[in-house]
């Protein structure tokens, strides 16, 4: 198979360095790619939001499967235009992407369809959002509608904190939409968890899980970003996770699709937080996660390239996957001030000799000869691999402390405790 792959971030790189290692993969591609797919494929340069381009080209190159990474992709309907176009996608349509694009229509579809998740208020106007407040405890998460890369939530542990937000956010263009449309929820108490499942528009499989890190300090301190780190599998979960997310949440998301006519093809990412009363959803996403994929993807055994081929002509199979028992921690490096500046730096080396059990992905980053110029934020991501967290955070940390050490010259950023304890 030629395989394409959309994006350019460290998780469009794990992709095609997973999809690369498939039997089934005889060339890989990537549009617009980055230093680390240039080292393994052709890199196009059409963005990945450019769906018109992308099925001509597909077209020309004879195409097999294409990869949707990034969310925007996604919601710009690349996916559509591919499919249109009749070439093989893994990444759902526009449509079905609002269960990520739109916060307030994510709740409605959860509510509509029994599925479990906070109880909340939408509000279109500064006085209405304040108003919600009352119709909900002291304490509550305030939710921009629309794409955010994980920085459009606040979660006000007071009133005086959340209406002092919301005046933030009213006509503020640093929030999706301005600010005009949240989504008011009650907060909840317990333990995080991401987990994936497949989606081939007939019934979701459940993939792996993962607890990732989204502030950008040690102890979760600091700004939301896109995500600072990552380990997989997660620890201190009941052992049947995923049958009781299969039948609590994505049974009745496949029921509920059917019902209104969709189909979802490709990753579906449940952001949960585990209660006292189980699985409850705090958002869906319609993509593998950044940093979540490149631990994940080390830990896949099997032809991936086919079975996602599987998925994305309507015939997933389940078995043709399993997971490696060995754990991954993912750790970021990302120029100094993220997420709050991108700094552009160039003259990176290419290639590294890292200590053994761990690979590294570029973000967004290009080529040129031997060198590599990133964009700035999310420089790389470096995953460890071991037997138990222990051994994978230190092999993890050992590739960090070999990349600071030649980067030396750059400032660069990372944080010190991804994957230390149980739970964060
Ligand atoms: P989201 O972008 O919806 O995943 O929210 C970002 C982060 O805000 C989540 O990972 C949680 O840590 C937190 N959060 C969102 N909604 C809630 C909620 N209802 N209760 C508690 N924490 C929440
Ligand atoms: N790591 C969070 C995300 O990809 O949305």
């Amino acid at each position: 198979m030629r395989v394409l792959v959309v994006g350019a971030g460290a998780r469009e790189d794990a992709l095609s360095w997973r999809l690369a290692a498939s039997p089934s993969c005889e060339a890989i591609f990537a549009s617009p790619g980055n230093a680390g797919t240039a080292q393994r494929g052709a890199n196009w340069a059409i963005p990945a939001t450019d769906g018109k381009r992308l099925a001509q080209r597909c077209k020309d190159e004879r195409i097999d499967l294409v990869v949707l990474g990034p969310e925007t992709s996604i919601a710009a309907g690349v996916g559509d235009r591919l499919r249109e176009a009749g070439v093989a996608v893994f990444g759902p349509s526009r449509a079905a992407a609002r269960l990520e694009s739109s916060k307030i229509f994510a709740k409605r579809f959860m509510e509509r369809h029994g599925i479990p998740t906070a109880r909340a208020s939408a509000a279109h106007s500064l006085e209405s959002a304040v108003r919600a407040l009352e119709h909900h405890g002291e304490s509550v998460a305030i939710k921009a509608d629309g794409l955010a890369s994980g920085k459009g939530v606040v979660v006000a542990g007071d009133r005086h904190t959340a209406r002092a937000t919301l005046a933030q956010w009213y006509g503020s263009a640093h929030v999706p939409g301005g600010g005009n449309d949240v989504l008011i929820e009650d907060r909840l108490e317990g333990r995080e968890l991401s987990l994936f499942a497949i989606g081939d528009g007939r019934r979701f499989a459940p993939f792996s899980s993962a607890c990732d890190y989204k502030r950008a300090g040690d102890g979760d301190t600091g700004p939301n970003t896109g995500g600072m780190g990552a380990y997989s599998p997660p620890l201190g979960f009941p052992a049947d996770v995923q049958e009781i997310v299969r039948e609590r949440v994505l049974e009745p998301l496949q029921r509920g699709l059917a019902e209104e006519g969709e189909r979802f093809v490709g990753v579906l990412y449940c952001g949960l937080m585990w209660t006292a009363a189980g699985p409850f959803v705090i958002e869906f996403n319609v993509r593998f996660g950044d940093p979540e994929a490149q631990v994940l993807l080390p830990r896949v055994e099997g032809d991936v390239a086919a079975a996602l081929h599987g998925a994305a002509t309507g015939h997933f199979d389940e078995r043709a996957l399993s997971f490696s028992h060995d754990v991954c921690v993912g750790v970021v490096l990302a120029t100094s001030g993220y997420p709050a500046t991108s700094t552009p730096l160039s003259g990176l080396p290419a290639q590294v000799d890292l200590p053994d059990g761990c690979c590294m992905f570029w973000g967004n980053s290009t080529l040129r000869n031997d060198t590599v110029d990133v964009d700035g934020g999310r420089v790389m991501t470096v995953t460890g691999r071991g037997v138990d967290l222990a051994a994978a955070r230190e092999r993890a940390y050992a590739g960090i402390q070999t990349l600071a050490s030649i980067l030396g010259a750059y400032e660069l950023t990372y944080r010190g405790d991804i994957a230390c304890g149980p739970a964060r």
